[in-house]
């Protein structure tokens, strides 16, 4: 996990967001994607561990002018920022330390386009994060949340969400579950005019 691939102008093509980076199955390639040629600006991940899909994110707002926030309780900052710094990419890079509930109840850095649930994978973790920066994602944004397949409480969550126990409107999100690798559920929010 030391060392990330992040590959050149190769790399920055569309296809990759639909099929090969989803037939390889890294999940990291495709929220590269996703927030690059989404045009997204403001991403927020939840969970930053050691940096690895911190940097791919860090790598889309290079792109795309923008800001990758990453929030984590810190156990592994120094590792995560050297890790960012190593492929230069700090200046797109911002570290909180913090509970990612806690710091999605209490955020005033304005609506984000993008946000990747990846913190505390228990039931009441993923929910509390779910509820804390829903309200933040922008009308055309996307929420990922990771791990539905290999963890239990993310998984919890993704079927609450798909079966309309949302902790928001089901009107207001359209739902893409990916079950490869551990699993992922993609959530994109609609606005007013897809209310019935
Ligand atoms: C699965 S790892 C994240 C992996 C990272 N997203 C990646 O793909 O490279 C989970 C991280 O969440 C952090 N974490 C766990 N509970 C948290 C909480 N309540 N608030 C903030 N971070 C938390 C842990 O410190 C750990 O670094």
């Amino acid at each position: 996990m030391e060392q990330v691939q992040l590959c050149g102008d190769d790399f920055d093509h569309v296809n990759l967001l639909t099929s090969e980076s989803m037939m390889a199955g890294q999940f990291d390639q495709f929220i590269y994607c996703l927030t690059r040629f989404t045009g997204a600006r403001e991403v927020v991940e939840l969970g930053v561990w050691k940096g690895q899909t911190a940097a791919f994110l860090a790598k889309a707002m290079k792109h795309n002018g923008g800001m990758c926030y990453g929030v984590d309780v810190g156990e592994y900052q120094t590792e995560a920022m050297a890790h960012i710094e190593r492929l230069q990419l700090s200046r797109w890079f911002t570290y909180i330390r913090g509970d990612s509930a806690e710091v999605g109840r209490t955020w005033k850095r304005g609506r984000v386009n993008f946000v990747f649930v990846d913190a505390g994978h228990d039931y009441d973790h993923v929910r509390a994060d779910v509820e804390a920066w829903w309200p933040h994602l922008r009308v055309g944004g996307y929420m990922a949340i990771h791990d539905i397949v290999s963890r239990d409480g993310a998984g919890r969550v993704a079927s609450e969400i798909t079966t309309g126990k949302a902790p928001f409107d089901t009107w207001q999100c359209l739902v893409l579950p990916l079950y490869w690798e551990h699993g992922a559920l993609v959530v994109t929010k609609l606005g007013e005019s897809h209310r019935e």
